[in-house]
């Protein structure tokens, strides 16, 4: 990394992000997933999320045109998941009990929320992808905080009120 793209990433880790863990199924029908900060709300109405992936992200057709991805969003309690998933060895799922919906994508337990997404569009970005997903069903938790991501760091939410 040169020095002027070391100072982009630390001015891009100035900006607080949540957490998640995006899962899908690889084209054999295995559970695969990745720990991604880079997700943001797009449309109401229709009901439509993003995600940017690494051109380089080693499941990647598992979450283009046509198939199915679930945006897994952390409570401070998951950093544990959150590097397990960031972390190229290893089995990510092993261990991990989940629940599957009409796609067959892992729902990871205890979440914040989770928002099942058929792919529906995919952009160029550079070294990234801009992955668009319908939300076809989605649940959340009324209690607990989130995970944050903060200067490369992860961190917690501390409420003012
Ligand atoms: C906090 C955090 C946020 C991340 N956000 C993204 C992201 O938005 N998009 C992405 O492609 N990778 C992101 N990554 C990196 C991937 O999780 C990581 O490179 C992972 O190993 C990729 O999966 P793969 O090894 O199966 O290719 C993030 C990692 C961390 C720790």
């Amino acid at each position: 990394m040169t020095k002027d793209q070391r100072a982009f990433r630390d001015a891009l880790g100035r900006f607080a992000t949540g957490v998640t863990v995006v899962t899908g199924l690889s084209l054999d029908g295995a559970p695969v997933g990745l720990t991604v900060s880079a997700f943001s709300s797009l449309s109401i109405s229709p009901p439509l999320v993003l995600i940017c992936l690494d051109r380089a992200t080693s499941a990647l057709e598992s979450y283009l045109d046509g198939q199915w991805f679930v945006v897994n969003v952390l409570a401070e309690t998951q950093e544990d998941l959150a590097s397990a998933f960031a972390d190229v060895d290893g089995d990510r799922f092993a261990g991990l009990a989940y629940e599957t919906w009409d796609s067959g994508c892992p729902i990871l337990p205890n979440c914040l929320a989770n928002l099942e997404c058929k792919t529906e569009a995919v952009y160029p970005g550079g070294d990234h992808l801009i992955v668009v997903g319908r939300v076809t069903r989605s649940r959340w938790a009324k209690d607990g905080r989130p995970l944050l991501h903060y200067g490369s760091a992860f961190t917690g939410f501390t409420s003012k009120v």
